[in-house]
């Protein structure tokens, strides 16, 4: 935490308490940085004043227990929970953020991280290859508990993705920054292409979809999983076409783009957050559909590490020609500005 914040662990939970021995737990999935799990308490005894316990109590109801990764080399979650809560939330509507909040996870060495340790090892032949063998960061001392937006029944429709650029920087003509991005990858390792069976979609399509089908066929290929069924292929075409989130992503991610040089910080974890997605059954009825839509993973970038290596990358893509689709040999790329220019 930066000097000038005060910082109380006085109201955090500290889920140690909650007897950990008895919790059933499940690995959800990783990123990077950051490890997911669900948390299942026992059933409670029936109360002997004879009510029944309703799990209302329950803290893990509804959520998910998000923990740091070892080597990762972010920020302290204290740090990541403040700075969302002073920077991330005036941004946008309460019901757009998936809701988070700080719980300790005891005294080191933390019976809760060996647990979720012993899982891990469990899991290990079911995760991402590249991540198989990292643990939970061994002496952490907290966790979140993020809203949980997985689905809650079988005929939901739970989707996610990672938005990244919506919208080009003005000196971008022919590829958007995500797209000469990629063709820089590839440019450095062309193995890099075979590694997107899809082709790379393009951001600016998340937006142009409302009108284009071109666009909306491009995105609806990159994030509509295959088990889906038509009608929640329905619903979410409704959503691509009408949602507001992503406009107004798009909007402050311009109120702070990296070139501004004002708040690379922000800039930054705008731009790498990730979009959860559940559209509910209609088993009520066609007009009974319920969506909801939260950003979450708006962790607090370290900049100040990050500087040298984003202006370097800058000055890659600049000179190297990927904006401009001047590279050569010239990758192949599929971005909404070059297909612009062809019509
Ligand atoms: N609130 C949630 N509801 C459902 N699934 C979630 C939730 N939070 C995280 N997950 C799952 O866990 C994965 C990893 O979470 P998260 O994005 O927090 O990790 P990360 O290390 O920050 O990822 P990245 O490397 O992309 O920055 C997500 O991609 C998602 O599949
Ligand atoms: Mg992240
Ligand atoms: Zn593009």
């Amino acid at each position: 935490m930066s000097q000038s914040t005060s910082f109380s662990s006085d109201h955090i939970p500290d889920i140690s308490d909650f007897s950990p021995e008895r919790w059933t737990i499940k690995f959800v999935n990783e990123g990077a940085a950051n490890l997911v799990f669900e948390v299942r308490l026992p059933p409670s005894p029936p109360s002997t004043t004879g009510s029944r316990s309703n799990g209302s109590n329950d803290i893990f109801q509804g959520n998910l227990l998000r923990v740091p990764k070892a080597g990762a080399k972010t920020f302290p979650y204290p740090e990541l929970q403040q700075y969302w809560e002073s920077t991330i939330t005036p941004l946008f509507p309460p019901e757009n953020l998936a809701q988070h909040q700080l719980v300790k996870l005891g005294h080191s060495p933390s019976k809760v991280v060996a647990l979720l340790n012993d899982i891990l090892i469990r899991e290990e032949s079911g995760r991402r290859k590249d991540f198989r063998g990292t643990r939970v960061l061994p002496d952490a001392q907290y966790g979140m508990l993020i809203e949980d937006m997985r689905s809650q029944n079988p005929s939901d429709l739970f989707v996610e993705f990672k938005p990244k650029w919506l919208s080009p920087s003005p000196s971008q003509h022919t590829r958007c920054r995500n797209c000469a991005r990629e063709a820089y990858r590839d440019h450095l390792d062309p193995s890099h292409h075979k590694a997107h069976r899809l082709g790379i979609l393009c951001p600016l399509d998340f937006i142009a979809c409302r009108d284009s089908l071109e666009s909306l066929d491009n995105v609806l290929k990159h994030i509509l999983p295959a088990s889906s069924s038509p009608s929640q292929r329905t619903r979410l075409i409704h959503w691509l076409k009408t949602n507001t989130l992503l406009p107004a992503l798009q909007k402050v991610q311009s109120e702070h783009d990296p070139s501004l040089g004002v708040n690379l910080e922000l800039a930054m974890t705008l731009r790498d957050c990730s979009l959860f997605l559940r559209i509910s059954s209609p088993e009520e009825g066609p007009g009974k559909v319920r969506v909801d839509a939260k950003l979450a993973d708006l962790d607090k970038k370290n900049a100040a590490k990050k500087k040298h290596h984003w202006e370097w990358l800058e000055r890659n893509l600049v000179e190297g020609g990927f904006y401009g689709g001047k590279e050569t040999p010239r990758e192949k790329t599929y971005c909404l500005l070059e297909r612009s220019k062809r019509n």
